[in-house]
């Protein structure tokens, strides 16, 4: 299998995190390390903590620490990226880049099973560590859980259809494995639909993978423990893949980044923010990048700096 992932707007995310190469950075998603190794090329003295949960990512982390001393290897949530920078000692950092979901490798490792393609076991943990996996998700939520998930995060127009059709599987035997959920899928919905374009499995794997991982919860942590590790001047980059990803880091800097409404008929106050933003709308990828590379297509890069 390749151990390929393009990375996504390289070139925005390191012109957008301006670095300095005596300065201290995070990058909190390091996947196969492709927006990494631009970092460490541009760094002297200054150092790269990198982190991710995925001990395949750490192990390949660790085969880059012979070329660059500098790098700093965690494999921990990026959600707790306060105590991890506690633990060394850094009170504050010049950039952090995110890079949110799940990295080509990861889909492409087909025993991970992250895809509708392979036949695997019902895992999708990106962290290998944890005990909640897809199994648990598909077997035991309830129908309404499964409903909820969904329709929020995979935007299934056709849940009610699939979660039924799970429900029935499971009455007979527990759904184990990726390929047995795949039937199940097909087995729920007519044929009409079943034509139409994409997969039909596609939605509901990125629901539970987003449900396992717990991926807005941990976005929502990681942006408010960031945006205060950051040092004046420092940036924070994020890369979101999903429109409820991209409205939590929109609304996050919006509320640091402008100031507070007021009520017109009263004095206005005197308001200094701490932060600015990089980015007035999402910047996404240009056409080049969207031929060659699939996964830049859903991509929405922000950019917030503390002033
Ligand atoms: C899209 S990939 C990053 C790719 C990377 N920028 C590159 O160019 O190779 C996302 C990576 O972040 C990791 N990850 C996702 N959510 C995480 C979290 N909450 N904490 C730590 N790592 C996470 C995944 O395991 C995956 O390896």
């Amino acid at each position: 299998m390749s151990e390929q992932h393009i990375p996504v707007m390289l070139k925005q995310c390191i012109d957008m995190l301006d670095i300095h190469p005596t300065k201290t950075y995070v990058d909190a998603t390091f996947g196969r390390g492709g927006h990494s190794k631009a970092i460490l090329e541009q760094l002297t003295t200054g150092q790269l903590i990198v982190i991710d949960q995925d001990l395949a990512a750490i192990e390949a982390a660790q085969m880059l620490q012979a070329q660059y001393p500098n790098l700093i290897i965690v494999h921990d949530n990026y959600s707790n990226l306060k105590n991890i920078l506690n633990d060394l000692n850094i009170e504050c950092v010049a950039g952090i880049l995110v890079d949110c979901g799940v990295s080509s490798v990861q889909l492409d490792e087909g025993e991970r099973g992250f895809s509708y393609r392979f036949d695997a076991h019902l895992d999708m943990r990106m962290n290998q560590t944890q005990k909640l996996s897809a199994y648990e998700v598909v077997n035991t939520y309830t129908p309404s859980q499964l409903l909820h998930i969904l329709y929020t995060y995979g935007e299934e127009k056709h849940a009610k259809m699939i979660v039924r059709g799970i429900m029935k599987a499971r009455e007979i035997k527990p759904i184990e494995t990726t390929f047995q959920l795949v039937d199940t899928i097909k087995a729920s919905l007519p044929n009409k639909i079943l034509k139409q374009v994409g997969h039909p499995a596609k939605q509901t794997f990125q629901a539970i993978r987003i449900e396992v991982n717990q991926e807005l919860k941990h976005l929502e942590v990681f942006l408010t423990q960031a945006t205060s590790s950051l040092c004046s001047q420092g940036t924070l980059v994020t890369l979101t893949f999903h429109s409820l990803e991209d409205r939590l880091v929109k609304q996050h800097f919006k509320t640091l980044a402008t100031p507070p409404k007021t009520n017109k008929r009263l004095p206005s106050l005197d308001y200094s923010l701490d932060y600015s933003l990089k980015t007035s709308k999402a910047v996404i990828a240009d056409e080049m990048e969207l031929e060659t590379n699939p996964r830049s297509k859903s991509a929405k890069l922000r950019a917030i700096q503390k002033l």
